[in-house]
């Protein structure tokens, strides 16, 4: 009887380990042999940039969250329109938001230089992330590779799928659901709020309507952004008041203090049930480090195209 069933299922079990091992591509010695350069080739130039300008490391681990939710990691972000192709850098959460593609050119020349047509943009977007991050003074981990390049791009997949800051817990928990990550992901990867800016536009309401915020806070964001609709939509304030420019567990203490820049922010640490894991956090800088390593792996993992699937793009911004 065991043995008969065991024999039954055999074939299920082998379909089950082909399953497994497609979605496992990735490694981190990818390109051991065929670009062991690429870290070398990456790292000087993400240097550079950060050096020139701070904010650029928070600009470039940006690229990969919105790369990565919208048809998986595949540099579909990155694709620039033309008369015939609508790409994603128009979509409402990417137009006039999202940068860096300059310093992603930089970056994809001099890995073209070391190795010619092998490492894709999308793996570029990875180690970019991962470098920046380390820069700023975060975790460091090693980054899994072999996603290839898209050949298309949605543009309506970027208005779906990445949340907007006025999303409450229950919708930022069911973006990324609708993604494979877990709530626990979802607030260690918020924690990317530790470093960059927003737009006015997109926390104006939280600053004059909303009543989960420290009122002096409040106050002082309103200095810089005009309650009219249209009225200094673009100026910008820090999303962690106390360190922009550093990567570290303040974005969770802001939190706690009622200072979330963004709605969605302030949405994690709120009455509800991610209250006890932003309290974590905000004590335990370790734990946040740790689990935001965790939550990049698995956002790095959303459906990379591999083996001979889409294509290693010569020019990041358009399909070969
Ligand atoms: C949880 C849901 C999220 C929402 C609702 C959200 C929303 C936003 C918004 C509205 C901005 C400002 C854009 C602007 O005003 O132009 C922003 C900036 C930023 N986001 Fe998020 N985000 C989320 C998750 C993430 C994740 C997972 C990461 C990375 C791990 C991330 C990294 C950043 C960074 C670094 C910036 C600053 C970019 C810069 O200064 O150029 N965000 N986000
Ligand atoms: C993107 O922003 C530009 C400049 O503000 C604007 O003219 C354009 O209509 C926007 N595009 C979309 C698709 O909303
Ligand atoms: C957020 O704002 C958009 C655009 O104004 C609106 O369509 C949407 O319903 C709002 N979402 C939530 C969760 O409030
Ligand atoms: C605040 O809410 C009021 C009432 O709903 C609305 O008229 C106003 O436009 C809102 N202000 C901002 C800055 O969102």
């Amino acid at each position: 009887m065991a043995f008969s069933s065991t024999l039954t299922l055999a074939p299920l079990a082998l379909v089950l380990l082909l399953l497994g091992s497609t979605s496992a591509q990735l490694s981190t010695n990818f390109y051991a042999s065929s670009c062991p350069q690429v870290f070398s080739a990456v790292k000087p130039v993400v240097q550079a940039a950060i050096a020139k300008e701070q904010r650029m490391g928070a600009s470039l681990l940006r690229l990969f969250f919105h790369d990565c939710f919208v048809q998986g990691c595949d540099g579909s972000i990155l694709l620039d329109d033309t008369p015939t192709f609508m790409g994603e850098k128009t979509a409402v959460p990417n137009n006039n938001s999202v940068r860096g593609f300059d310093v992603v050119d930089n970056i994809k020349a001099a890995v073209e230089k070391v190795c010619p047509g092998v490492v894709s943009c999308a793996d570029i977007l990875a180690i970019t992330s991962r470098d920046s991050v380390v820069i700023l003074g975060g975790p460091n981990w090693d980054v899994k590779l072999g996603r290839r390049d898209s050949t298309t791009a949605s543009f309506s997949g970027a208005n779906n799928n990445i949340p907007p800051p006025n999303s409450s817990l229950s919708n930022l928990i069911s973006k990324f659901a609708a993604q494979g990550l877990s709530t626990k992901d979802m607030v260690a990867l918020s924690g990317g709020h530790t470093i960059g800016q927003a737009r006015c536009l997109n926390f104006r309401a939280h600053i004059y309507n909303d009543t989960d915020i420290d009122s002096s806070f409040a106050k002082t964001r309103q200095m810089n952004c005009p309650s009219t609709s249209g009225s200094g939509d673009n100026n910008l304030a820090p999303l962690d008041l106390q360190t922009p420019t550093c990567f570290d567990n303040d974005y969770y203490k802001n939190l706690i203090n009622k200072k979330g820049l963004l709605h969605s922010d302030q949405e994690l640490f709120n009455g509800g049930s991610t209250d006890s894991q932003v309290m974590t956090y905000s004590n335990n800088p370790s734990t946040f480090n740790s689990d935001f390593v965790t939550g990049m792996i698995n956002m790095g993992d959303i459906t990379p195209l591999t083996g001979s699937s889409g294509q290693i793009r010569k020019n990041c911004r358009k399909v070969n």
